[in-house]
């Protein structure tokens, strides 16, 4: 009986620290496979909820990307203010919000391989006196914070001529509401939000062609190496071409 007890708890333990290591290493192979991806899900059509899920472009073309190299996508939803600081101090290992290259923020993160590009559009109320870009001046212009089109017009009219609001929508809450004379954000959205709100138009004039990537933290070069392989892929046989045309309807 004695001998019993002692063989069957030998067993049982073996049996235990074998459960232990086995769930362990699952549970670190699991974790080295999810790619984390910071994003700032209130931009139709590259990031944005459909019915408590993130979808939309970067999302799909991310997805195509984890598929090639083996890992799996989870995004992280938060302001677009810190989207790029995450990548930046390696919180996630990538943000991908459509983030636009700027000279700046190659001092702050690396940056892939463009995957699309865009320009910033003027949304305006239709009818209105703003019907070109020179008619900006000494207008109140709304932005989403931190974006370049923050940066443009802050250099061009002054800090007095902009108001920041937390996302694009916002924005154009205050262009319905008079509180602001037009919002400056990028062209895809601008048409996404222009759709969603009657009376709101997109003038002729725009910015200049920005060039949108996704960014990492400096010098993790083995995942910048493997996302840039992906990408160019993705590029040349027509998936990402696939991908914006079930979002954007020419
Ligand atoms: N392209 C602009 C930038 O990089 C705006 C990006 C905003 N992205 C977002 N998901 N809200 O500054």
């Amino acid at each position: 009986m004695n001998k019993f007890i002692k063989l069957s708890s030998i067993v049982l333990a073996l049996v235990m620290s074998v459960c232990v290591f086995a769930g362990c290493s699952s549970n670190e192979a699991e974790k080295s496979n999810v790619l984390t991806m910071a994003t700032s899900a209130d931009f139709p059509p590259y990031e944005y909820y459909e019915n408590d899920e993130i979808v939309g472009i970067d999302i799909d073309i991310m997805n195509a990307v984890c598929e090639k190299i083996g890992m799996e996508l989870e995004p992280q939803d938060m302001s677009f203010d810190s989207v790029i600081g995450a990548a930046q101090t390696g919180k996630t290992d990538i943000a991908m919000s459509g983030i636009t290259i700027t000279e700046d923020r190659k001092n702050m993160v690396d940056f892939t391989i463009p995957y699309t590009s865009t320009a910033q559009s003027i949304i305006v109320v239709a009818g209105g006196e703003i019907s070109a870009k020179a008619d900006l001046e000494g207008k109140k212009i709304g932005v989403q914070i931190n974006t370049t089109g923050d940066t443009q017009v802050t250099e061009e009219f002054g800090d007095d001529a902009v108001d920041r609001f937390q996302n694009g929508a916002l924005a154009v809450e205050s262009l319905k509401n008079g509180k602001v004379d037009c919002v400056v954000i990028d062209g895809e959205v601008a048409k996404a939000l222009v759709d969603a709100n009657e009376g709101l138009e997109i003038i002729a004039d725009a910015y200049s062609i920005e060039e949108y990537a996704i960014a990492l933290k400096k010098g993790n070069t083995e995942l910048l190496d493997k996302i840039n392989a992906a990408l160019e892929q993705l590029l040349e046989d027509g998936t990402i071409d696939t991908i914006m045309d079930k979002y954007i309807e020419e």
